[in-house]
């Protein structure tokens, strides 16, 4: 983590997980980690983009976006609390990419599986550039390009994306098993958690339930119920980690999707 000598703004890294891998694992779409960085990151409806796919040609993987690595760097956000405190957020989100030849996953120089894999907290790729959306793969100079920084991050914090939408044909407790088993390897680096239900636009009520006895079932860990379409929560669920990164910030007030849909 950042020190915050000589005033410089502490910065921090975030990685944002969830289920992820071929359409076995995922079903006919993913759990909204890449809507849910956009959202963050570019939180204007002219930056929001409601399709990022993972499937891909060997060239996109080999470009220097995807830079042969299953994660994406999504670039850093600016952030001051309600107590006026300044801090940087670099996001990284954590996914599987896809040939889109074979269906299987890319090769990539990391053979372990997704839910080690994405526990990782140091990251490094060489002059990897910031993701912005599936448009710019292949056509980086036509996008802003900016590195990751020194090509290496330590991450901070996690943001579990679990989706609790009706839209998907994936079942929910296929889902809560990769869950459990990714959730046991990111608290093994002891970072604060906090678990994101993301599609609450569309929300299941018996999927809800189930993921609010899973997160109660479990010592200090926040839910945040989120809608990256809508954006609903978005911010609030980013800002409940960084109050755990940094405990020297207030605490956020957390709202139900139904209460912060009703004061939008
Ligand atoms: P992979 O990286 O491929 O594993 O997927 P992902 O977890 O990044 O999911 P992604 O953000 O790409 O979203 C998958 C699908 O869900 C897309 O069609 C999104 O538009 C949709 N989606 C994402 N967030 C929301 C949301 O808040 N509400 C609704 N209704 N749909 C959403
Ligand atoms: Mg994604």
């Amino acid at each position: 983590m950042a020190k915050n000598k000589d005033a410089r703004p502490p910065t921090f890294a975030v990685s944002v997980v969830g289920l992820s891998g071929t359409e076995k694992e995922k079903g006919n779409c993913g759990v909204g980690k890449s809507c849910l960085c956009n959202r963050y990151v570019h939180p204007d409806a002219d930056s929001y983009y409601t399709e990022h796919t993972s499937v891909l040609s060997t060239i996109d993987f080999g470009g220097r976006v995807v830079n042969n690595d299953h994660f994406l760097y999504w670039g850093e956000v600016s952030h001051r609390g309600d107590d006026g405190l300044d801090c940087k957020i670099q996001i990284i989100e954590q996914t599987e990419f896809i040939d889109d030849q074979t269906f299987l996953p890319h090769r990539s120089t990391n053979l372990q599986p997704y839910t080690k894999r994405a526990a990782a907290t140091k990251l490094q790729s060489a002059e990897k550039l910031m993701y912005i959306c599936t448009d710019q793969l292949g056509l980086e100079q036509d996008f802003e390009q900016k590195q990751m920084p020194d090509g290496k991050l330590n991450i901070d914090g996690f943001i579990l994306c679990i989706d609790v939408g009706k839209g998907s044909s994936r079942k929910f407790d296929d889902q809560m098993k990769f869950v459990n088993s990714l959730f046991s390897q990111i608290v093994k680096a002891k970072k604060p958690i906090v678990v994101a239900a993301t599609k609450c636009d569309e929300y299941e009520d018996q999927q809800l339930r189930d993921l609010q006895a899973f997160v109660a079932s479990k010592k200090n860990l926040l839910l945040i119920e989120t809608s990256a379409r809508c954006n609903i929560n978005v911010e609030l669920c980013f800002n409940a980690l960084i109050q755990q990164l940094d405990k020297t910030r207030g605490k956020p007030k957390t709202v139900p999707y139904q209460e912060a849909f009703r004061i939008q």
